[in-house]
């Protein structure tokens, strides 16, 4: 009699916490079939695992679930990942991540899972042959159990290595040497999921999340953060911007550059876009975030040496370039004391290897010698093409943007010399995140 109310409570308590209705005949036994409720990210839930997928898409698990990207809808993680529970029925992950491996060795960019002692490869959903294994066959030293896993590599480690998380403990190990260091660090919590995203390193624990130096453990800045203002998509949160994926035919850029340390970026009002970290998908954020003056938009963007030069009306920021960017001391300044022109300015770029910055007002073209003081403007010329938004200067040659289309020509001397535009492109998905 006891017994059967003690049941009844523990079916009734379940009942509470997964949503699901209780039944009488569910014992304590039934307790791991019973169906847990589907999890809703934006309640404010844990991950147990995080991991980039090889299209650049970031996979959130949690529990038996899992959410491709930073807003779409929940799945069973089986559905993609078919064999994780054939083993062991414990729905769960308990770490993941991409593997970065510069040797050609062949895993480099495979997803690795991990649920108890096991470890378990895919590629593209599949699973590897061998696979799952003991971990320790793949990662001497490394410990089951785990609460998360990174990749973390050269030029931001020493080597190409994965930090494993487990408790207190960090084990930093080294892919080429399979070798493990062992480190605490004091500024961290302990992680249930970590995640390298754009260069950066996020301890996540509860629905929080704490950036952190992946070589020293230091943790610089104001966190916790709440997750779901920078990592999901959800009605009441997010980092300002409201940014809409905009349709590829009604794309309009105000300016694009790509900076010494060839980070590409997008500008259009008051977003900023990277949009060659295909690896780490494509994501908007407000100007603001990164370039903290310029409250309102530009109106061009070029890059020389490892200076990004930013236009807004009549005003020049210019800020150096380094892991942040910042502003140099006594700008902005005007357009005529910095560049040695007046009015307004549609598109700039600096070719790569020259110290020349063409500035396009209108249907010219405008040369700017930026070693010479004072600047001055060398070169004048009229152009087959006006409104234009945005030009954008490589190794293959110019791109020069026109609401969601853009035109490409060899040289700037082409675009200068051609009396009749050549055929225009439409920008694509690839090229600006947007949508076909
Ligand atoms: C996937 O998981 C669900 C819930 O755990 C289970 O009901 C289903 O049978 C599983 N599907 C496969 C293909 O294993
Ligand atoms: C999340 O962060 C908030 C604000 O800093 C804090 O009050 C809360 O305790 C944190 N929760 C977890 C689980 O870290
Ligand atoms: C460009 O897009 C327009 C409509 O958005 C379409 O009609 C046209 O065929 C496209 N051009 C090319 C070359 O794909």
């Amino acid at each position: 009699m006891e017994l059967l109310a003690k049941t009844l409570l523990l079916c009734s308590a379940l009942a509470l916490v997964t949503g699901a209705p209780a039944h009488p005949h569910e014992s304590a036994a039934d307790e791991g079939h019973a169906h847990a409720a589907v999890p809703d990210r934006c309640k404010g839930i844990e991950f147990d695992a995080i991991t980039p997928n090889e299209d650049g898409d970031t996979l959130f698990f949690s529990g038996n679930h899992l959410w491709k990207g930073f807003h779409g809808p929940v799945q069973l993680s089986n559905e993609s990942f078919r064999e994780l529970d054939d083993l062991h029925h414990t729905g769960h992950v308990d770490a993941a991540f991409r593997m970065h491996n510069t040797e050609k060795t062949g895993d480099h960019d495979h997803i690795y899972l991990f649920v108890d002692n096991k470890v378990f490869r895919y590629y593209n959903e599949n699973l590897e042959e061998g696979y799952p294994k003991e971990i320790q066959e793949d990662f001497p030293g490394v410990p089951s159990d785990l609460d998360a896993a990174v990749e973390c590599p050269k030029g931001e480690c020493v080597t190409d290595s994965v930090l494993f998380m487990k408790g207190t403990d960090v084990h930093l190990y080294d892919v080429a040497t399979k070798k493990t260091k062992t480190k605490t660090w004091p500024d961290l919590p302990v992680c249930t999921s970590a995640l390298r995203w754009l260069e950066h390193y996020y301890c996540f624990h509860g629905h929080n999340f704490t950036r952190f130096n992946p070589v020293s453990g230091e943790v610089t800045g104001d966190y916790p953060k709440d997750a779901r203002n920078y990592f999901m998509k959800c009605a009441d949160f997010g980092h300002g911007g409201h940014y809409r994926t905009p349709k590829c035919s009604e794309i309009k850029l105000d300016a694009i550059t790509t900076d010494d340390r060839g980070k590409k970026y997008l500008f259009s009002g008051p977003i900023y876009m990277r949009i060659n970290t295909q690896r780490d998908g494509l994501h908007a954020f407000p100007i603001t975030r990164t370039w903290k003056e310029v409250t309102n938009g530009v109106d061009a963007v070029f890059s020389f040496t490892d200076n990004i030069y930013m236009i807004k009306d009549d005003k020049v920021y210019i800020y150096k370039s380094a892991a942040h960017y910042t502003l140099i001391e006594g700008y902005p300044k005007t357009l005529s004391k910095e560049l040695g022109i007046e009015g307004h300015v549609d598109a700039a770029f600096v070719c790569p290897g020259e110290n020349t910055v063409h500035i396009i007002q209108g249907n010219r073209m405008r040369d700017v010698d930026l070693t010479a003081t004072p600047r001055v403007v060398t070169r004048d010329l009229p152009l087959p093409l006006s409104n234009i938004d945005a030009g954008l200067c490589g190794p293959d040659g110019i791109n020069v943007f026109k609401g969601s289309q853009y035109y490409h020509y060899e040289s700037p001397m082409t675009l200068a010399v051609s009396r009749i535009a050549p055929f225009p492109h439409n920008v694509t998905s690839a090229m600006m995140g947007c949508q076909d």
